[in-house]
């Protein structure tokens, strides 16, 4: 089943988010197939490096505009990325970590971080006026 995106408005992050959709779908279609292992490799390779330029990204508009929820919401950037490293050192070591444990954790992310807490900011750049090109989610 191929996750479809949860849109905050904003064309810079959700072109952002859309490339780890593609990465997590891409996931999907090799999980369970003889490639699963190195799928799994080459989504956390791509992940790490969203994870380093995205939320970077998100981090730097809320310290410029002031966002009141900033802690809250890179904490959970800083959990994300610890998941991530936690992943990359079982595989390194070896230690059989199935695509479907990322798949899982990268859909609940998609709910519960881009789905709300990003929604949230985008929500108050949009209020202090800044995102000129925001566009309703439709
Ligand atoms: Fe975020
Ligand atoms: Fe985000």
């Amino acid at each position: 089943m191929e996750l479809t995106l949860i849109k905050t408005g904003l064309n810079d992050i959700d072109s952002q988010h859309e490339q780890l959709i593609g990465c997590i779908n891409d996931l999907a279609k090799s999980a369970g197939t003889e490639n699963a292992k190195e799928a799994v490799k080459i989504a956390l390779m791509r992940l790490s490096y969203y994870a380093v330029s995205h939320l970077a990204y998100e981090e730097q508009g809320m310290t410029f505009f002031g966002y009141p929820r900033a802690a809250e919401h890179i904490e959970q950037h800083q959990f994300f990325v610890h998941k991530l490293e936690t992943i990359t050192e079982k595989i390194k070591q070896g230690l059989n970590t199935p695509a479907t444990d990322l798949l899982i954790f990268m859909r609940e992310w998609l709910l519960t971080h881009i789905g709300k807490e990003d929604v949230l900011y985008a929500e108050f750049l949009v209020s202090c006026n800044a995102a000129p090109n925001y566009k309703p989610p439709v």
